[in-house]
């Protein structure tokens, strides 16, 4: 087989780090009051662990993880992302597979290896959470399918976690072009006054009575990334499944039909996932329009 790898070695230095030591700083005085606040809790949820769940083997796209996106593989440049995210202690991928994981410390990750049963990436979050040294309250589910990812997405979500209590996961989502209102494959969200989901679905929610789609609602596109509460991350993939989640194929559904709260934050950001081969060169022409390299 080709060479898989070719990590590229220009990763983060001494300004990143300083930054985040302010960032640090900053995230320390806002929980302390958050703590005072919420005298009665015993610990606030401030050790926060981004997961990059990475498996080699996949229907649609065998060995995606490895791909090259201008000249880097693409889970290191998720990671990249990753890293320049202040609210994260420490980002690791969890994989299944030598291959990446070699190719992941070529470019400095901490790699956990999980096995080769994990269904899906909760599951493989969930496994590695478990076998890392140190304890966390939150896990980032970061997806290693999107290395257009920005830090500041992660760090939102995980704040909004921080200042939620009530819930156990926290998401994200972005303005819905109308022309998606009607593609299964889009999925769209619901939020209460307060920003907490109340639905998620394949179809259009909410659903004008014209029958089409209003082009003046500002309707809300789910995007991939999620955050969870640590210990809810442990029964989370055992919880049955329910009516609603097996109807809409959408694994989300079975946190709310089963009573937990969800906290959705908004945000400006056109999804650029890579699902399938195809969508290497779309990213590509992206990234070059945007000077990105
Ligand atoms: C439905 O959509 C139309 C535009 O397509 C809009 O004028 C109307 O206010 C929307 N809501 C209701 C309740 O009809
Ligand atoms: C992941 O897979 C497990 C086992 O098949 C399943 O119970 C669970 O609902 C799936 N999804 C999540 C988010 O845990």
């Amino acid at each position: 087989m080709a060479s898989f790898c070719s990590p590229s070695s220009d990763s983060l230095g001494g300004k990143a780090k300083l930054a985040h030591a302010l960032l640090l700083g900053a995230a320390i005085a806002a929980s302390a009051a958050a703590a005072a606040y919420y005298g009665r809790l015993r610990r606030w949820r401030t050790r926060v662990v981004g997961i990059i769940p990475a498996r080699f083997a996949s229907t649609r796209f065998e060995g995606k993880p490895l791909v090259q996106i201008l000249g880097k593989p693409m889970i290191q440049r998720t990671w990249e992302r990753a890293k320049l995210a202040s609210t994260l202690d420490s980002v690791v991928v969890a994989t299944d597979d030598e291959r990446i994981a070699e190719c992941c410390r070529g470019f400095g990750a901490d790699v956990i290896m999980t096995s080769e049963s994990c269904k899906n990436g909760t599951e493989r979050c969930n496994e590695a959470l478990q076998k890392l040294e140190k304890d966390y309250d939150i896990v980032v589910n970061i997806q290693g399918d999107e290395p257009l990812i920005e830090p500041d997405i992660i760090d939102g979500i995980v704040r909004a976690l921080q200042g939620a209590p009530d819930a156990v996961f926290s998401t994200a989502v972005t303005s819905l072009k109308p022309g998606d209102g009607l593609d299964p494959n889009r999925v769209k969200c619901v939020v209460d006054n307060n920003g907490y989901a109340i639905y998620f679905s394949r179809g259009l929610i909410p659903f004008n009575k014209s029958g089409q789609v209003n082009p003046n609602f500002p309707y809300l596109l789910h995007l991939g990334i999620q955050s969870y509460d640590a210990k809810f991350l442990r029964i989370y993939p055992q919880l049955p499944s329910t009516p609603l989640q097996l109807e809409e194929d959408l694994e989300q559904l079975k946190v709310l039909e089963n009573g937990y709260k969800m906290k959705v934050i908004r945000v400006n950001h056109d999804a650029h996932g890579v699902d399938a081969p195809e969508d290497v060169k779309k990213i590509e022409d992206l990234m070059r329009e945007r000077n990105i390299s």
